[in-house]
């Protein structure tokens, strides 16, 4: 999916094309890629998300390379399964939950700064504060750390965009080449990184300690194993440029949806003075449908593989096209129309609605970033009146990771005097200032 795969299939608008000529199942042999199978109809999608993890592999991409051996993008089969069981815990349920007030109070933080009446990039907002989310509840830093990692993560992983497109570049060919660059920010990261392990062995809370870090040194430990300190750095760093870009732009993209459809942010403005979210989780929903932030996954296919009335051949790929399938008519009539009510109190299909791919590789952090998602449009809707605008709407544009608002989903915002929730106190709520 990071692959440049992503970029290629569902922007395309020749492939668009033969995907209308041909049909929803079309072999396209792509320089640097090799033969691709294009899958969009549910019934295709779930043969690939339901195959045995020896028969589709998802290993050996280009951003698992640049993570590191560590990272979960390089596993497969029986390790990568163990990984993940480790680290689901905290993303679910009650676990996850507990997050709740870092979230609440990053959201506060990174929204102190909006001006009345005056436009801006909005993506630029939520990224700060989704940045922010992850260094404190996965990396669980805080202080001097937090500061630091604040600081080199931004430019390291725009440099290691650079280096999943264009595997050249990986090498190091100098202190000024990218791959130079990557390798000194690397060992810099990995100082800060095996610093917090440290510091988290030298907690005498560790046990109750709620960040992922934690847990994941906990599993590691009741499991007898050796912690090794670099491969935790690589799996931090890749919970990082995993959920970091992502949710921010799929909140970018809800300010872009939300200005232009006044009569869905009423009725969301309305419900955010009490506890229900039934319509704010079912736009989370809609927007992820209509404007999906990855646009496909990828598998290698290991062994012979049966897909529809097809044999496909180890050393394809089987690509899903989750923007084609999400804007299908077959699949969402009215397809275009951007309406929340249809995830009101009913979840989406499992393999119709697949902003977050499927099957044992879906993304780990799927209900963590609804959830927060969530918290942070309740935290913008409670504060501020958000300026509907009859601007046409956004382009998409690919941010090397994922596709986000072209403008960066401008929005007009003014501070409500008072806070919409009926439970707060009158005096807006604290900026908090670690
Ligand atoms: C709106 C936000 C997000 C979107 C749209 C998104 C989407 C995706 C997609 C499409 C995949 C590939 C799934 C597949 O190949 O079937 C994925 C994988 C993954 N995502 Fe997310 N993601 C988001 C947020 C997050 C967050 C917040 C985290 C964690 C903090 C996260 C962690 C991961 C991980 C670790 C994987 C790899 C799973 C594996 O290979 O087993 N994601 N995500």
């Amino acid at each position: 999916m990071w692959n440049g795969i992503s970029f290629l299939v569902a922007r395309n608008a020749m492939i668009k094309r033969l995907q209308r000529r041909y049909g929803d199942s079309v072999l396209i042999a792509m320089p640097g890629f090799g033969q691709m199978v294009l899958v969009s109809t549910p019934e295709m999608v779930k043969e690939v998300y339901t195959a045995k993890p020896d028969v589709l592999h998802a290993g050996k991409n280009p951003l698992g390379e640049v993570l590191g051996k560590g990272s979960l993008f390089s596993m497969d089969e029986e390790r990568h399964l163990r990984e993940r069981r480790m680290l689901l815990p905290p993303f679910h349920g009650e676990r996850m939950r507990s997050y709740e007030a870092i979230i609440e109070e990053e959201a506060t933080r990174g929204m102190a700064g909006w001006a009345d009446g005056v436009e801006f990039a909005s993506i630029e907002s939520f990224q700060a504060i989704t940045l922010r989310i992850i260094l404190r509840a996965v990396f669980g830093a805080e202080g001097r750390e937090l500061a630091e990692l604040e600081g080199l993560l931004p430019p390291m992983t725009k440099i290691g965009q650079q280096l999943v497109t264009a595997p050249i570049l990986r090498r190091d060919w100098g202190r000024r080449s990218p791959g130079g660059r990557w390798r000194r920010m690397l060992a810099q990261y990995q100082r800060i990184a095996f610093k917090l392990i440290d510091d988290h062995f030298a907690d005498p809370n560790l046990d109750e300690r709620i960040d992922i870090l934690a847990l994941m040194l906990r599993a590691q430990l009741d499991e007898g194993g050796e912690v090794d300190r670099a491969d935790t750095a690589d799996e931090l760093l890749t919970l990082l440029v995993a959920g970091h870009e992502t949710t921010a732009s799929a909140l970018a993209w809800s300010v872009e949806r939300l200005s232009r459809h006044p009569e869905v942010l009423h009725r969301l403005e309305d419900e955010a003075r009490g506890d229900d979210n039934a319509l704010r989780l079912a736009t989370a929903e809609e927007t992820l449908r209509v404007r999906p932030v990855i646009n496909a996954t990828a598998r290698l296919v290991m062994k012979p593989f049966d897909l529809g009335p097809w044999r496909v051949p180890p050393g394809h790929r089987v690509v899903t096209g989750i923007a084609l399938m999400h804007r299908d008519d077959r699949f969402h009539a009215p397809a275009r129309a951007f309406d929340p009510d249809r995830y009101v109190g009913k979840k989406p299909d499992t393999y119709a609605w697949i902003p977050f791919g499927g099957g044992v590789r879906r993304c780990l952090g799927a209900a963590f970033a609804q959830f927060e998602i969530d918290i942070v449009l309740r935290t913008l809707l409670r504060n501020f009146e958000l300026q509907p605008t009859d601007a046409p709407s956004e382009h998409e544009g690919f941010r090397g990771v994922a596709f986000a608002p072209a403008k960066g989903g401008l929005a007009v915002v003014r501070r409500r005097a008072l806070p919409l929730d009926e439970s707060a106190e009158a005096e807006p709520a604290a900026v908090a200032t670690s």
